[in-house]
């Protein structure tokens, strides 16, 4: 427990040393958490994600620098990997992963790394436009506990 703590406290604290200060994990003024969200340029879901978590309160800040390297540092597994890789309150949320799930991970702040919804499932935030005419596959929104190579996951919640 303690060391999961102090762990996250070193993740933050290296972020913030990274980004700069008032950045991960901050709070701002407008009492928005700010989610800090690395992505492709190009990538037109990782845009869509990022209007579902503001429309759900969230402040957003962007970079345009792909998401690979970030979600290595992290800690975050290859293998649970999406299309964009966030940084929210000192945890790691990676993919579409919807934003009543990580206003519940804010709010019990379980020890963890974070939270995965690996891949980029039909239906769920981001990945729900026009385009998809309404189809929705089942999926999983994994608590990724440990990091890298000893990471382990379980089911957050699932989605039907
Ligand atoms: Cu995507
Ligand atoms: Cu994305």
């Amino acid at each position: 427990m303690t060391t999961t703590c102090n762990r996250r406290t070193a993740l933050a604290m290296a972020l913030a040393a990274l980004a700069g200060p008032g950045t991960a994990g901050a709070v701002r003024a407008s009492g928005k958490p700010t989610v800090e969200v690395w992505k492709s340029p190009t990538c037109g879901c990782c845009k869509e994600w990022i209007t579902h978590m503001e429309a759900a309160g969230f402040h957003v800040r962007v970079h345009d620098s792909g998401n690979t390297t970030m979600r290595t540092r992290l800690g975050l597994p290859q293998r649970l990997g999406s299309c964009h890789t966030a940084l929210v309150g000192g945890y790691v949320v990676e993919g579409h992963v919807p934003a009543q799930d990580v206003k519940r991970l804010l709010a019990e702040k379980p020890a963890a790394l974070g939270l995965a919804v690996p891949g980029m499932p039909i239906g769920s935030p981001g990945m729900d436009g026009p385009e998809y005419g309404g189809r929705r596959e089942p999926y999983e929104v994994l608590l990724v506990s440990g990091r890298g190579d000893a990471a382990s996951t379980s089911v957050w919640r699932a989605v039907r």
